[in-house]
């Protein structure tokens, strides 16, 4: 089975999670389009729900589909959210952001009950960190921050888009920040958001209740001990 194979059972194994009644929260990137594709068939079919995108990109694909839209602020708490991921461990700590949706993405998933990620296998990790991480910063002094940055020990760079700065849904940049291995994500996490002019990073850490690994031999399931 080739890559988009991979990502297609894993995409869709997790829409059989989606109920009747459910506030679903959509995650963003190419192995998720196959849950919100899975989810708008559901729909057709009967099935009521109001999915809360973590992206304008999102939104999109999911009304095309037929998905109902709400807000994140509309409701307390979101009883599923369905996401993609660039690394995942077996802790469950997760890099995300390289489509640059990682704020509403860590949002949406901190208002979650449950938060389920979806993979193909390559990003199945024993050592942590090789995907830079993305650091999403406001355009003020964004060089200062980039310097500052680097002084914690990773190779930050801008993220571009057709030459220009990457812009985010939220109006701001991507810095991409190159460690090679991340050993203490928890901490890392913290320390990046502490710096003023970085809005939210990358690092995921105690968000997960399980993970889906679409694999050349099947669906493998990683799950966190509750
Ligand atoms: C979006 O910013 C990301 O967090 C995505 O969820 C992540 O990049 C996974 O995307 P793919 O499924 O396209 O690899």
């Amino acid at each position: 089975m080739n890559v988009e194979g991979l990502k297609k059972i894993a995409g869709e194994k997790a829409a059989e999670r989606v109920k009747d009644g459910m506030v679903v929260g959509l995650g963003t990137g190419s192995t998720v389009k196959y849950t919100i594709m899975k989810i708008g068939e559901m729909v057709k079919n009967g099935l009521d729900i109001v999915g809360v995108p973590t992206s304008k990109a999102t939104e999109r694909l999911a009304r095309k589909f037929g998905i109902k839209i709400g807000e994140l602020a509309e409701y307390d708490s979101i009883d599923l959210t369905i996401d993609g991921a660039d690394e995942v461990n077996k802790n469950l700590e997760l890099i995300k952001g390289g489509g640059g949706a990682l704020l509403r993405e860590k949002m949406v998933a901190y208002y979650s009950k449950y938060e389920l990620i979806v993979v193909d296998e390559r990003k199945y990790r024993e050592i942590f960190g090789s995907f830079p991480l993305p650091v999403e910063v406001v355009k003020f002094g964004y060089a200062r921050t980039m310097r500052k940055l680097e002084s914690l020990g990773c190779k930050p760079s801008l993220r571009l888009e057709e030459n220009k700065a990457f812009v985010t849904d939220n109006g701001n940049y991507i810095i991409d920040c190159s460690f090679g291995k991340i050993e203490n994500a928890g901490d890392l996490e913290k320390e990046f958001n502490m710096i003023p002019g970085v809005v939210e990073n990358g690092l995921f850490i105690g968000l997960t209740n399980e993970i889906i690994i679409g694999s050349k031999n099947g669906v493998k399931v990683l799950k966190s001990r509750e």
